[in-house]
């Protein structure tokens, strides 16, 4: 699997060095409140349980899961929700926890179905962006590292479902 890999983008020790300091912050914005973290599945769920663990306001979680419909999405932006909220989100400080963002379509659609369930506030931490790509406006209000346009794995991150085990992220071998 790993001669596949062309290189190491960004080292497992870059990555926990970015997420101290976005907890950190997260921590300051947030202080004297509950926030409710809301990660997007399946990618990001390393992400989210490395930055849990350097907030230090009370945090709960929960997961959703979304999907594209098809190749219609390239202009309609519509999104699919595979699997909903345990909870109810109204009143709550929403941060959706996401691995990367590309076009956009996904988080954006994602970002107003909660915004639509009455919450204290929605907010956006990504670890990856690639704003090249960008098809919508919509902007992170915390962000890891900003990449070029390459396809990554690793941390997450998969291709056709491989790869999400790989401690550094990393970019395919064509
Ligand atoms: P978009 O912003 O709606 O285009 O979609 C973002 C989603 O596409 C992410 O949550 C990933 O699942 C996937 N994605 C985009 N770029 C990459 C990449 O470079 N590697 C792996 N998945 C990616
Ligand atoms: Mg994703």
């Amino acid at each position: 699997m790993q001669d596949k890999i062309e290189r190491v983008l960004i080292s497992r020790e870059e990555i926990q060095a970015k997420i101290a300091e976005l907890g950190e912050q997260i921590s300051k914005d947030y202080a004297g409140k509950n926030l409710q973290l809301i990660c997007v599945l399946k990618g990001a769920v390393v992400f989210l349980a490395d930055l849990m663990r350097q907030i230090s306001v009370p945090v709960e979680i929960d997961f959703m899961a979304v999907s594209s419909y098809g190749a219609d999405t390239k202009t309609s932006g519509i999104v699919r929700i595979l699997k909903d909220l345990e909870g109810s989100i109204a009143h709550k400080h929403c941060l959706i926890v996401e691995d990367i963002i590309d076009s956009g379509l996904t988080l954006k659609y994602l970002k107003e179905n909660l915004e639509s369930r009455q919450p204290a506030s929605v907010k956006i931490v990504t670890l990856l962006d690639k704003p090249e790509r960008r098809r919508v406006n919509i902007t992170p209000d915390y962000c890891g590292f900003t990449i070029p346009d390459e396809f990554v794995v690793g941390y997450g991150l998969d291709f056709a479902e491989q790869y999400r085990s790989l401690p550094d992220i990393c970019v395919l071998a064509e």
